[in-house]
């Protein structure tokens, strides 16, 4: 499998082997890191990390990954560079092309990665997008992987917000490694009707199947992996939080859920997650709208069933074997 070069902006452009080849990378690193074996091969590269939005896992584990693999970084903040403020995508994308071996960027719309990819000579990495968090869904498939020892067949149920990053990668890769998705939410969060219909054309080479139900307790029935992510993506605004409490109240991961989908059911969260009133915004949005937690109760979050943190580390393992594989 030769991947050097390639950027990796989104699951639709691998094929299904190349995705497990990564997954498969990504635990032969974790071996290597967990045996104390170095790993330093790519010694002397650079890599710039853009965000134009906040992040702790994604930017710690690029970091992380790159220092164990010999690399070194640089990191620009949301408001540090000059990057579309005063100088664009494209002439950023040639600037440090000619001094950085790799490029992540994290950002808003996927139109801007997918433009400082098509300027850059070197790889770029898609860190977040409005659209789609792809290095995320590796790291969840991994840990699936871990977990159940297999993808194919694995019934996977996304509640919530099933139409912006998360909902619509997990959908992608669900089609494209054989997992039987569902996305369980009010209509209007459905992902858009074009790339459900591409995914449904990918599921056919996978076996894959993929549904849309509106009703929690008929959408987790005989799930294996029971998914959420916050009700409020970054750079919404924060008046949306009413209509989404509103809305997507019903579709919150709690213990009768969980017990519907049966005692193997496990719950996964990209994170940061709204279990309890111990961050700024969920206190804030909490105590004004009389909640204690929003997408998942903080039971469901610190049960056994929680392979949240799991998930988490796994990150860094599978961000490792991204860069390894394309620089
Ligand atoms: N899951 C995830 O991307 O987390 P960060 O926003 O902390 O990077
Ligand atoms: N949907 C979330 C994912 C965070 C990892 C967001 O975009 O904020």
């Amino acid at each position: 499998m030769n991947l050097k070069g390639r950027d990796f902006l989104k699951l639709i452009d691998y094929t299904p082997e190349e995705i497990g080849y990564l997954i498969d990378l990504a635990t032969d690193y974790k071996a290597k890191k967990k045996n104390g074996i170095r790993h330093d091969e790519h010694h002397g590269k650079n890599i710039a990390l853009i965000f134009e939005k906040t992040s702790t896992r994604t930017r710690c584990s690029f970091e992380v990954a790159a220092h164990d693999l010999g690399i070194m970084t640089t990191y620009l903040d949301p408001v540090a560079s000059q990057i579309g403020k005063k100088e664009s995508i494209a002439d950023t994308a040639r600037v440090l092309a000619g001094i950085y071996d790799g490029i992540e960027y994290r950002g808003f719309g996927q139109e801007i990665v997918e433009e400082l990819a098509h300027y850059s000579k070197v790889p770029v990495w898609n860190g977040l997008t409005n659209e789609f968090h792809p290095t995320q869904i590796l790291a969840d498939f991994l840990t699936i992987k871990e977990h159940f020892g297999h993808l194919e067949g694995i019934n996977f149920v996304y509640m919530g917000d099933a139409r912006y990053n998360m909902g619509n990668s997990l959908m992608v890769g669900c089609a494209k490694m054989g997992l039987n998705f569902t996305a369980c939410a009010p209509k209007k969060y459905f992902p858009d009707e074009k790339l459900i219909s591409n995914c449904r054309e990918i599921a056919k080479e996978s076996g894959a199947t993929l549904s849309f139900e509106t009703d929690p307790a008929t959408a987790v029935k005989n799930a294996d992996v029971i998914y959420t992510d916050v009700w409020v993506s970054m750079g919404e605004p924060v008046e949306v939080w009413e209509e989404r409490i509103n809305e997507l109240s019903p579709y919150q991961v709690n213990k009768e859920l969980m017990e519907i989908a049966g005692e193997n059911a496990v719950f996964m969260h990209c994170l940061p997650a709204y279990h309890d009133l111990k961050t700024g915004v969920g206190r804030e949005m909490g105590e004004k709208f009389g909640r204690d937690s929003m997408e998942v109760t903080d039971e469901v979050f610190e049960s056994d069933r929680s392979i949240v943190f799991k998930e988490a580390e796994n990150r860094m393992h599978t961000i490792k074997a991204v860069i390894a594989a394309t620089i």
